[in-house]
């Protein structure tokens, strides 16, 4: 096992470089552990609940990685939780001169130093930081969020990160994973960058109708959802069918379904929508598989949340 020397109590962080998870050495679990210990001798300022990760600012091609991995769009505003000396923020707004961005971090001499960076490079306009724990960050209203935290950190940020920020925002990190969510990208172009979507929340009851029989038909379907993974089922008339393909991006949902129904037979339903709260707003497209003769109809789809379903009720007691 590698030593990490701790600063000695009392320095200001310095600007030692570690290995990323890009470069050859990474750190092993031991490693973390063995810095987790050390920081937590560290003293806690005034306002500072706790310090799981030092400071060790990201090699500046990893940052690029980063920033490129979040595919910028000039309305986006970019967070980094535990911001250091702010140089992800600041290279993210000058990557994109229409991105805004902020930092937190627990440590207010790094904070004071990100601030004194944005001014010396023109940013302070569009960039900001806060002495703040990451856990009392408003991230309801970024886009992008970038960390370099420890994993036990992520680990605890999770259900934050799922709660608070809308689905669609962009989280990335340099190397290290978030147990227990897998990646939607991982970038191993020499190293390591990780982005996770964060996913609308799809789990629960869903009503909608649909006209493929000729009148309106009534859907209750019901899904399950683990993160960004979703499985659904779905009840229409007495049939009952299994979604699949079920694919969930931010608020982009997507799924098919074969089931059979009165008057036509056999259909093939693949559905696609953006997940906005309590609506889901898209398309289907219908295939008759009885009939080839019948060309495949495109209706447009939407869904509402229901707080309770038919799908359970037993069949055959309605028409
Ligand atoms: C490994 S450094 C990364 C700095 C910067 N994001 C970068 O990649 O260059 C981790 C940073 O998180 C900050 N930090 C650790 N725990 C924190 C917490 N609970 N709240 C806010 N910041 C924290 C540390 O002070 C440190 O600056």
């Amino acid at each position: 096992m590698r030593i990490l020397r701790i600063p000695p109590l009392g320095t200001r962080p310095g600007h030692r470089q570690l290995p990323d998870a890009g470069s050859p050495v990474s750190l092993s679990r031991r490693d973390c552990l063995a810095l987790l210990a050390g920081s937590a001798l560290l003293p806690s300022t005034a306002s500072a609940q706790e310090r799981f990760s030092l400071f060790v600012g990201s090699p500046q091609f990893t940052v690029d990685r980063m920033v490129k991995m979040a595919q910028l769009r000039d309305d986006d505003v970019v967070v980094d939780l535990g911001s250091g000396d702010g140089r992800i923020v600041l290279s993210a707004l000058k990557a994109n001169p229409k991105v805004r961005g902020w930092g937190v971090d627990i440590n207010p001499t790094l904070v004071a130093e990100a601030t004194a960076n944005a001014k010396a490079q023109g940013l302070a306009d569009r960039a900001e930081f806060f002495h703040r724990n990451v856990f009392d960050a408003d991230i309801s209203k970024v886009t992008v969020i970038m960390m370099w935290l420890f994993p036990e950190l992520m680990r605890l940020l999770r259900p934050k990160l799922l709660a608070e920020a809308r689905p669609g925002t962009r989280v990335v990190s340099n190397g290290f994973e978030m147990p227990g969510w897998e990646p939607d990208f991982t970038d191993t172009d020499g190293g390591r960058v990780l982005v996770w979507i964060v996913p609308a929340r799809v789990q629960g009851f869903w009503n909608w109708e649909l006209p493929v029989t000729g009148g309106a038909q009534r859907y209750e379907a019901m899904f399950e959802q683990r993160i960004q993974m979703a499985e659904g089922i779905c009840r229409v008339g007495n049939r009952r069918g299994v979604f699949t393909e079920v694919r969930l991006r931010g608020e982009d949902l997507s799924f098919a379904m074969d089931i059979t129904l009165d008057k036509v037979g056999l259909t093939r339903q693949e559905f696609s929508g953006k997940v906005r709260g309590d609506r889901i707003d898209g398309s289907v497209r219908v295939l008759f598989r009885d009939d080839p003769d019948l060309k495949a109809v495109t209706y447009p789809w939407q869904a509402e949340r229901a707080r309770t379903t038919a799908f359970f009720r037993p069949t055959g007691l309605d028409k």
